[in-house]
């Protein structure tokens, strides 16, 4: 069944309505799949850097890489709505810059929207890329790309002052218009004051039950990794690297025993044609 667009103001209007459903895609056919099983929002993640591309971070994805995969999922036609995240550096160094890169990923990339980690002090991008037409979603907490600057993957406003501070900021990007805020790693509580305080939808990822919607990375929902380290906050509803490499061993072992490919899974000359060729070949010989 085909399903209308998701737009931001379908997702702006699920505000306390039903949970949005977002999931990170970074190809064609995860895409399909994703959309298929009815996400609501697609994340091209710079979470594809350690997923994807074997990096220990996300500090690695460029721009370049970004477009680059935010096509490959928008090539998909997804109804959901498709966010493509600016990667590091990209929205750092001036609102010339950040914009740019912003519009790339929109022009280039046919997302639907950008995604960029950090509250107040990001505020002079934010505004320049909505300016440019451009919907923005917000990233606060456990923000990846300040694994430097953070000392670690560590939940942040544990204590109260910086809980105040990440509420500071919520409030700052809604009113800045941002469409919807990722919350990252944060005590449920505080994820829930935030849900509260603005009146645009929260995301959660590690970060409680009473956000507006959760989003997980699709290779740990999956079990796509072989060897990756699962945070506490990852559910996992199946495991089809181990799949895969059972398959895979199904099918060498036909290689090795002959049974594949099967008379059925060769193409044929016609009787005729076969008697002809065996003729000349013999007459070559
Ligand atoms: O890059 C990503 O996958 C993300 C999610 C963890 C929200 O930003």
């Amino acid at each position: 069944m085909t399903r209308d667009k998701i737009t931001t103001q379908t997702v702006l209007a699920r505000k306390g309505g039903p949970k949005l459903k977002m999931i990170t895609a970074y190809d064609t056919p995860m895409a399909e799949v994703c959309d298929q099983a009815g996400a609501d929002i697609i994340l091209v993640g710079d979470s594809l850097a350690d997923n994807m591309l074997g990096f220990p971070d996300t500090l690695a994805a460029t721009v370049d890489i970004m477009v680059h995969h935010a096509a490959a999922v928008t090539r998909a036609q997804p109804a959901a709505l498709v966010v493509a995240d600016l990667p590091w550096l990209s929205y750092h160094i001036s609102v010339e810059e950040t914009v740019r890169n912003a519009g790339r990923l929109i022009r280039e990339g046919r997302a639907d929207a950008v995604k960029l980690e950090g509250g107040r002090k990001r505020l002079p991008m934010v505004e320049a890329i909505l300016a440019a037409e451009i919907p923005v979603m917000g990233h606060l907490g456990l923000t990846p790309q300040s694994v430097r600057a953070m000392g670690g993957y560590r939940v942040q406003g544990r204590q109260a002052n910086p809980a105040r501070e990440l509420l500071e900021d919520a409030r700052a990007l809604a009113a800045a218009g941002v469409f919807a805020i990722v919350l990252e790693g944060m005590p449920a509580v505080l994820a829930r004051a935030i849900t509260e305080a603005i009146p645009i939808p929260t995301i959660g990822i590690g970060a409680g039950a009473d956000c507006d919607g959760q989003v997980l990375v699709l290779h740990d929902v999956l079990g796509l990794s072989l060897n990756k380290h699962a945070a506490k906050f990852v559910r996992r509803y199946a495991n089809i690297a181990e799949t895969a490499v059972n398959a895979l061993q199904a099918y060498f072992a036909d290689i090795q025993s002959g049974a594949f490919p099967s008379n059925a899974e060769s193409y044929h000359m016609d009787a005729e044609a076969a008697r002809v060729f065996k003729e000349m070949v013999g007459e070559m010989e």
